[in-house]
């Protein structure tokens, strides 16, 4: 297993959003994590990254307990992940955007970079390399000057993509990458995501709400509702599951 967690809870107060959650990632797995709105998965999301601490529970990552590290350490450790409500840096253009975060070899210390040393130059030539080939390979080559801002919603959902990959992750979430797209946009995406994470050797967690989407993708899937876990298989169990049909998809399989 890269990826367990063990009766994983987060209260806001008088507010459980998660309860006692269990799962488990193993190397290579695609996996959805759905439910209705206010179910509990964002917050799944803050504490699989260290954005947010659990009240209770445990999280492993390759082994090590992580359940107290913060977010910048579980991004060293290879957890990305792309956020619901998009979040990219509108005053820089596409390339910073990833150039921000990449990584290409040690860093180089801030004296070499004051005095532009030729080792700053190399390390600043190798991200910026690396920042375009990733979003080339997102399909945004010809956007890199371009404000972020001023991207159709779908690019900018790549572009966050492109972003997580940066880090050079082995887990990435996924947080609704397909909201705002349409069905063209959505079929293309599913594409990517099924091949970036051969290309990259990743394991991938994500929400959706379209279940199209992450039916057509996902080898298992859990289901939260309340903050609980209702339920976990493949898609054709989870379709099929009673108790998912009551809370969340509405009409028989
Ligand atoms: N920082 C916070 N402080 C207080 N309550 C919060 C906080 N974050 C989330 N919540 C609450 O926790 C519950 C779960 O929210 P969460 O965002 O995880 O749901 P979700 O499953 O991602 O829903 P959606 O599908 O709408 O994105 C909600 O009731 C939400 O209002
Ligand atoms: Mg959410």
């Amino acid at each position: 297993m890269i990826f367990e967690a063990r009766g994983l809870t987060k209260r806001y107060g008088g507010l459980t959003a998660v309860s006692g959650v269990d799962m488990e990632l193993a190397q290579g797995d695609l996996v959805g994590l759905i439910g209705p709105n206010g179910a509990g998965k964002t917050t799944c999301f803050n504490l699989i990254t260290g954005a947010d601490a659990p009240t209770s529970g445990t999280i492993r990552f390759k082994g090590e307990d992580v359940t107290r590290a913060r977010d910048f350490q579980m991004a060293r450790k290879g957890v990305a992940r792309t956020f619901q409500n998009i979040r990219l840096w509108k005053e820089m253009d596409v390339l910073d955007n990833v150039r921000a975060v990449c990584r290409a070899g040690e860093p180089c210390g801030f004296a070499a970079a004051a005095l532009r040393l030729p080792r700053f130059r190399r390390v600043e030539r190798a991200v910026t390399e690396k920042a375009t080939s990733l979003l080339q390979r997102l399909g945004l080559g010809d956007v890199l000057a371009e404000s972020p801002g001023d991207l159709p919603y779908g690019d900018q959902r790549r572009l966050e993509i492109a972003r997580a990959l940066a880090l050079d992750p082995d887990l990435l979430l996924l947080d609704e990458p397909a909201a705002g797209m349409n069905p063209t946009e959505k079929a293309r995406l599913m594409e990517t995501v099924r091949d970036l994470r051969r290309e990259f050797d990743l394991t991938i967690l994500l929400i959706d709400h379209d279940m199209k989407f992450v039916m057509g993708i996902c080898e298992r899937i859990y289901v939260l509702d309340h903050g609980e876990r209702i339920a976990h298989g493949t898609p054709a169990e989870i379709r099929c599951d009673k108790k998912v049909i009551e809370a969340y998809l509405g009409s028989e399989c």
